[in-house]
């Protein structure tokens, strides 16, 4: 049990949020079910926010629809306000993520709130959720930095945290939404994190851009978290958040934990498989650093000598 790590893919919400090639439902399925192929049964898998701030979202409940109902998956939807839970609603959804972030900026660039309004506007859609019987999380977005305002207080974070938690959060998701934590900050707020909240509470949301994403979900980890969001290729970035890149690549995340023991009921061949689709479906390159080593003769070579 202890051993266990969900690993929540987010590719398919902040993978695809930002990306300039949009992709059809039809596509967003297919990647869906290749990443069901790999194993993956956490999802966030669209958001129901405003198409005109993220018109790549803008087909959410077209997508819920398209996707089989299968009782081994849990799937959440990211909503801004009241009027995304309402969506989220309609569409059946049976878990919902609300985003809080740590300052006053982000609130008001994301979601064009200001801290306090957009605190008040999780805890009405938290209650209401949990009234529901809706799964509910809260992410704390800009836990370590913010692009406005610099280093995020550590002490604000943990204190959103704990009116989300006292609102009925089930699960409070620590973003470090720009890729700017360092693992002796990470080391300090999760230490902090799961003595407030208890570590099966908590979730980590880690983006790559300097290289920091595994350093950052080793010392999680080993705070106790057993819960990681990752994003198929390393895909990812939030349009309100400049310097925001990729998330840390979901198929690295797996290899990091499976060869140090740890159970994440995936196949790297195919997260791979997975990988490799979504870089041909968006064209181009993707991140992560697993996808190219995998498909290199070395690799192949290794695998076959039973030694990777
Ligand atoms: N879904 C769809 N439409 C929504 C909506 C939602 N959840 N919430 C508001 N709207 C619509 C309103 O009906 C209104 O439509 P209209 O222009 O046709 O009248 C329009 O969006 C503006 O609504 P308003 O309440 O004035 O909000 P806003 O323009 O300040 O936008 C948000 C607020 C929260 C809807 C918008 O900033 C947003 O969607 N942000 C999401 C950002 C994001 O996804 N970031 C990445 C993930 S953290
Ligand atoms: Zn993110």
């Amino acid at each position: 049990m202890q051993n266990r790590v969900i690993i929540n893919e987010v590719g398919l919400r902040d993978g695809l949020q930002n990306h300039p090639k949009r992709l059809s439902v039809k596509e967003k399925q297919t990647l869906y079910l290749a990443l069901r192929k790999a194993g993956v049964a956490d999802f966030e898998l669209t958001s129901f926010v405003s198409p005109k701030a993220v018109p790549a979202m803008a087909d959410a409940a077209e997508l819920v629809a398209a996707i089989p109902a299968d009782p081994a998956v849990h799937i959440t939807a990211l909503v801004p306000n009241r009027r995304g839970y309402a969506r989220a609603r309609e569409a059946e959804m049976k878990g919902v993520a609300v985003v809080l972030s740590a300052t006053e900026t982000l609130n008001q660039k994301n979601i064009g709130m200001s801290l306090q309004t957009a605190t008040d506007e999780c805890i009405a859609v938290i209650l209401a959720a949990k009234q529901d019987g809706i799964f509910c999380r809260a992410y704390i977005a800009a836990a370590c930095a913010c692009p406005y305002e610099g280093r995020t207080d550590q002490a604000v974070v943990l204190h959103l945290a704990q009116k989300m938690v006292d609102a009925g959060a089930d699960e409070i998701a620590l973003a470090d939404t720009i890729g700017a934590g360092n693992p002796a900050q990470v080391e300090r707020l999760f230490g902090a994190a799961v003595e407030q909240f208890g570590a099966s509470r908590l979730a980590a949301h880690f983006h790559d851009t300097r290289a920091m994403g595994l350093a950052l979900s080793w010392v999680a980890l080993k705070s106790g978290v057993r819960k990681f969001d990752a994003s198929i290729g390393g895909l990812g970035g939030c349009p309100f958040a400049p310097g925001a890149s990729g998330n840390l690549a979901t198929e690295d995340l797996a290899l990091m934990l499976e060869q140090s023991g740890y159970e994440t009921g995936l196949s790297l061949a195919g997260l791979v498989d997975a990988a490799a689709l979504a870089r041909e479906m968006l064209g181009g390159q993707v991140g992560g650093r697993v996808l190219p080593w995998y498909s290199s003769d070395r690799a192949r070579k290794e695998r076959e000598r039973g030694a990777a």
